[in-house]
């Protein structure tokens, strides 16, 4: 037993192909792996970032933590998609309790759904550097229902939901734990998932503009699917780069192609409308995460089309951990989908 070490908490990340659980602790400067698991789920208990089964979603959680050895309870869980608004505004100077008191009111110039139906909260990055008499606030919204449910379903699984947080920042959380962003860097990120590839660009170490495209890893293996006549699992295996007859190769080969290609279009796309908005900000670099981001080659498809240098991360980077109980093969090998729950991990109870 290790005395004296703080209280962990386990970052679960909830995707739509999979569950990802990383239980950090503390040791004195760094933040230490204690457990680390991933778990399958079926294609559809999860469509659009909504709950579809949930009791498969607890069997599977309450399977991670069994399996993991996990040891404490408390969890920090986020949600993307379709019920989630994130938005960066400038607002008058006020302070934290005033903005408390008419964000209901200023949220409604800019959230597009009904405000009764919708959890707000807000970061306020002190005054704006381009006008000192406005201040930059990032605006959140989550629908109430989406956020009762990732509530419920933890609860369920017998743990305490510490957090609900937002898949964009926690990749922001990931990076800011694992790299050196300049401050007056902008950098981009692309969590590329199974159906949702979240978008975070970064100015001043703030968020500047979030989006989530809907696309990922299962518009490629649909397209397997479709062109070699054969079912979704057969079809992620070969996707993952499980053995094929040679005739089938080349197949194989024209939709990763195709489908990275026109994935680096729409990252692209999301990177030119935030440059339109602003005055043409550079962007010097973009870090790629997600499960996505091991489609082969994909990295260098995305390089080519954006044209700026692209990094697929490494959340472990600046990690402790144990090399007797965890592989450095492995964490190399599944790291990349694992950013979004080291995200959630290392996220400060009270930062936002
Ligand atoms: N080696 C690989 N080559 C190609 N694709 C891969 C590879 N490994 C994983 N993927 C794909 O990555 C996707 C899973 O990534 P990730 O775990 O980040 O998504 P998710 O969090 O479950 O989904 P979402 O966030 O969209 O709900 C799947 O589509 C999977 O097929
Ligand atoms: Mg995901």
């Amino acid at each position: 037993m290790i005395l004296g070490r703080k209280k962990g908490v386990i970052g679960l990340d909830i995707g739509s192909s999979s569950i990802k659980l990383v239980e950090l602790g503390e040791s004195k400067n760094a933040y230490k792996l204690q457990n680390l698991g991933i778990a399958p789920l079926p294609p559809e208990a999860i469509v659009d970032g909504a709950l579809m089964d949930s009791v498969t979603i607890i069997d599977t959680i309450r399977e991670l933590i069994a399996n993991t050895k996990a040891k404490t309870r408390d969890v920090i869980t986020s949600v993307s998609g379709h019920s989630v608004i994130v938005k960066k505004i400038t607002l008058p100077l006020m302070s934290d309790s005033e903005l408390e008191e008419s964000i209901q009111w200023e949220a409604e110039r800019y959230i597009p759904f009904d405000i009764n139906e919708v959890n707000i909260d807000f970061q306020i990055f002190g005054s704006s550097s381009e006008n000192p008499e406005v201040m930059d606030v990032v605006l959140v919204a989550a629908k109430k229902d989406i956020i009762n449910d990732y509530v419920s379903v933890i609860i369920e699984s017998g743990l305490n939901p510490v957090i609900i947080d937002v898949d964009a920042f926690a990749i922001e959380n990931m990076l800011s734990v694992n790299y050196e962003v300049e401050k007056d860097e902008t950098v981009a990120m692309a969590n590329v998932g199974a159906s949702i590839t979240n978008i975070n660009i970064l100015k001043n170490n703030m968020t500047a503009f979030t989006r989530d495209i809907f696309k990922g890893g299962n518009q490629i293996t649909e397209e397997i699917q479709r062109q070699l006549h054969i079912d979704y699992e057969e079809a992620e295996k070969i996707k993952v780069g499980s053995k094929i007859d040679a005739a089938s190769q080349p197949i194989i080969q024209e939709v990763l192609k195709s489908a990275s290609e026109s994935l680096a279009i729409e990252i692209g796309n999301s990177m030119e409308f935030f440059q339109s908005t602003t005055t043409y900000e550079k962007i010097s670099k973009l870090y790629l995460s997600g499960g996505g981001s091991k489609i082969k080659d994909f990295d260098i498809v995305l390089q080519q089309q954006i044209g700026i240098p692209v990094e697929i991360v490494n959340p472990f980077k600046k990690i402790e951990y144990s090399e007797k109980n965890f592989d450095l093969e492995y964490l190399r090998e599944i790291g990349p989908m694992m950013a979004v729950g080291v995200g959630l991990a290392t996220r400060k109870v009270g930062d936002r």
